[in-house]
């Protein structure tokens, strides 16, 4: 018998209405459309207004993946929301979508392992599913990351873009659903990719702000060697667990970061472009927000057959990495 799985049943993402270019930023840093979208692969980016939080973007992908999988928000067991770019410390984004949702008294927490919090949320949710402890669960991928990006930074600014991707998991009554994963993480390499202020190690002061501390901080070329090295793993590896081959895959949906971390990982798995979703183009790094964002709009777009492999994949501050394997 087939080991039991937990499936996707339904899907939402949202992304603001104003988008920012490369053209627009040249005139804020010094900087250019070749520079960005060669090294890149980034052409454009949503942005959200001034008003909007982390739990406004995630509420518009949460209602729609409600209505995908037919269930009202009290028919939910759990809401857990992945995000490195909360509302608030605290209470949790998670507690803040359960208002919006008016979810009255479902449980809610937050999950924080940078992009690849979407990956860990799925294997979480698997936990909890087989443990008995809930039947259905909102996991959202919500992100804001352009309220913690130093605009004076061309290093930095025109890397992120904001969105949410949201999706409902249940127990699987066919064959289709998560079928393997792999998750690792290394806490020695944190300073790489941080967040410094704000939080209790460096308190918010006149002094952190000046010092631009609540800004995020990334030495991207380090980054880059290890995001390329952790998502070839991963993908390997949850594929072995999984006992497929590189050439059972059908799409590699791949944390959109930059186009040569994508393009490198496709090969890794020897994949052919057209198996390898990207869309950073259009959105720039949503982090957490990418990989339910492409699964909504592969399926929007009817580009999932019953029966294809998928394999998720993601790295992200922590140092956090893993992957899914998923056969839709
Ligand atoms: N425009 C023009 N020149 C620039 C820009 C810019 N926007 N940014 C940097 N440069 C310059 C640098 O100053 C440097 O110039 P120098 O050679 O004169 O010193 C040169 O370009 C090369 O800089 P590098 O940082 O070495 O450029 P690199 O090719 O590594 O690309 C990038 C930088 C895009 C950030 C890349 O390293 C990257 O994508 N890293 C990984 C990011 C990632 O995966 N993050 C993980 C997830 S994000 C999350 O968790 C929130």
């Amino acid at each position: 018998m087939e080991k039991r799985k937990i499936k996707i049943t339904g899907t939402g993402h949202y992304v603001p209405d104003k988008i920012l270019t490369n053209q627009d930023l040249e005139k804020m840093v010094d900087t250019s459309d070749e520079w960005i979208v060669t090294r890149t692969g980034i052409k454009e980016r949503h942005i959200a207004s001034a008003e909007q939080a982390t739990s406004d973007l995630a509420a518009e992908a949460a209602r729609q993946a409600l209505q995908d999988a037919g269930l009202k928000a009290e028919d939910l067991d759990l809401i857990l929301v992945a995000t490195s770019t909360p509302d608030t410390i605290f209470p949790s984004t998670a507690c803040r979508l359960q208002h919006h949702l008016q979810a009255d008294h479902v449980p809610a927490f937050d999950l924080s392992a940078g992009c690849t919090g979407f990956l860990y949320g799925m294997i979480v949710a698997e936990g909890l599913i087989f443990g008995g402890t809930a039947r259905r669960i909102l996991l959202v991928g919500a992100e804001l990351l352009t309220k913690i990006t130093n605009w004076e930074d061309r290093s930095t600014c025109v890397l992120f873009g904001d969105g949410a991707g949201a999706v409902i998991l249940e127990e699987s009554k066919d064959d289709s659903g998560m079928l393997s994963s792999y998750w690792k993480a290394d806490g020695s390499l944190g300073e790489l990719l941080i967040l410094p202020g704000g939080g209790t190690k460096i308190p918010a002061s006149h002094d952190s702000v000046e010092k631009r501390l609540h800004f995020l901080h990334m030495k991207g070329n380090e980054v880059f060697k290890y995001a390329v090295k952790r998502m070839g793993e991963a993908a390997v590896e949850a594929l072995k667990r999984a006992g497929l081959k590189e050439t059972d895959v059908d799409f590699l949906i791949p944390h959109q970061a930059n186009i040569r971390i994508i393009d490198a990982t496709g090969q890794r798995l020897k994949l052919p472009p057209e198996k390898v979703y990207v869309n950073i183009h259009r959105y720039g790094n949503i982090s957490v927000a990418s990989i339910p964002v492409a699964i909504h709009e592969l399926k929007e777009a009817g580009k999932l057959k019953k029966g294809d492999i998928l394999v998720l994949d993601a790295f992200g501050a922590g140092f956090t990495w893993a992957a899914v394997v998923y056969r839709w």
